[in-house]
């Protein structure tokens, strides 16, 4: 925290007893509390939910938190950006007011935090069902990473309101059954995803792409538009509109080839409910999801259609 800056408005707290003073006397004056959790490098996306979280409630928090639960021993929590101050400024350019804790991992974690889930020890979350598929699959302990932090973060913050990002639908999934499950007393809010002008879903990790990459980085969501398209005019057949998608992503991998290493992760089509592959032809609405590694960056995005979370 030595040498940061911070802006008129802005409050910061690096410890969860100072949040919790500052989060009482809000109680006290019988006004409410929306609350944002975010790994920070905020970007609109993030932006976005802290507009709806102001609309909606009287004050504003947000978490900026490197989780390390979740991530796993190969992934990126060394590198994964780290912008305090631009995250402060770019919060006190888009609103008057905001709290944000900022704490520290020993804190948070108070029986440590090993990257091997087998060596790890104290409390954590997990949502059965509705973790081991889609990015469960490549990351099979993410989800109890986020679902651990979460709901440390909600017995801190104790808002009254909640907002996420449809960006990560299956997150969105697993916290919905989170809240439900183990009667958290909080309204969950899904956001749109916010998209660059050439439709690329905002991401902290955007920022890890070359100039090349960032080109080629459109294929998933071209991958899903085609899809979409695919089942308004076409057919409905899942398996169908998975094979075309995938052809597209070989082709641009094909294509990139002397440029740029693109490798496809996983198409999915899969239902709201319980988040499992549809077989046959799309009933009701779906989740069409998908992640591709572009160069070593693991981009995910998805549609909903015909459907709301
Ligand atoms: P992070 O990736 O920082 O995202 C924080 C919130 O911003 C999430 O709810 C995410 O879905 C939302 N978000 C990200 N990109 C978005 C976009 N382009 N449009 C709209 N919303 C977007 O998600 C996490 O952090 C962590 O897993 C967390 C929930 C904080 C737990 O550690």
């Amino acid at each position: 925290m030595n040498g940061l800056r911070i802006p008129p408005g802005i409050q910061v707290f690096n410890s969860i007893k100072n949040f919790r003073q500052w989060r009482r006397q809000i109680l006290l004056d019988r006004q409410t509390l929306g609350y944002v959790p975010t790994m920070g490098a905020l970007h609109r996306g993030h932006l976005s939910l802290v507009s709806k979280a102001k609309a909606a409630c009287d004050h504003v928090a947000l978490t900026i938190f490197v989780n390390p639960a979740q991530f796993s021993p190969n992934e990126d929590l060394g590198t994964y950006p780290r912008t305090l101050q631009a995250d402060l400024d770019a919060l006190a350019q888009h609103l008057d007011k905001a709290a944000v804790l900022v704490p520290q991992v020993a804190e948070m974690y108070p029986s440590g935090i090993e990257p091997e889930v087998s060596k790890q020890v104290g409390a954590f979350v997990e949502v059965k069902g509705f973790s081991h598929q889609l990015e469960g699959t490549t990351r099979p302990h993410f989800f109890r990473g986020v679902a651990t932090v979460v709901s440390k973060f909600l017995n801190i913050v104790e808002p009254e309101q909640v907002f996420f990002g449809q960006k990560d639908a299956q997150q969105c999934v697993v916290i919905q059954r989170m809240i439900h499950d183990l009667h958290f007393n909080v309204k969950m809010n899904i956001c749109s995803t916010v998209r660059e002008s050439d439709g690329l879903a905002m991401s902290s990790r955007n920022t890890y792409l070359t100039p090349i990459q960032r080109k080629y980085a459109l294929v998933l969501y071209n991958a899903l538009k085609l899809m979409e398209e695919m089942y308004e005019k076409s057919t409905k057949h899942a398996p169908t509109l998975i094979a075309a998608a995938t052809e597209l992503v070989n082709r641009t991998q094909q294509e990139a080839q002397a440029e740029c290493e693109i490798k496809l992760d996983y198409i999915s089509i899969a239902s709201p409910k319980d988040l499992n592959e549809v077989k046959g032809d799309i009933a009701d609405g779906c989740i069409m999801s998908g992640a591709v590694y572009v160069g070593k960056t693991r981009l995910i995005d998805n549609l909903m259609v015909n459907v709301n979370l």
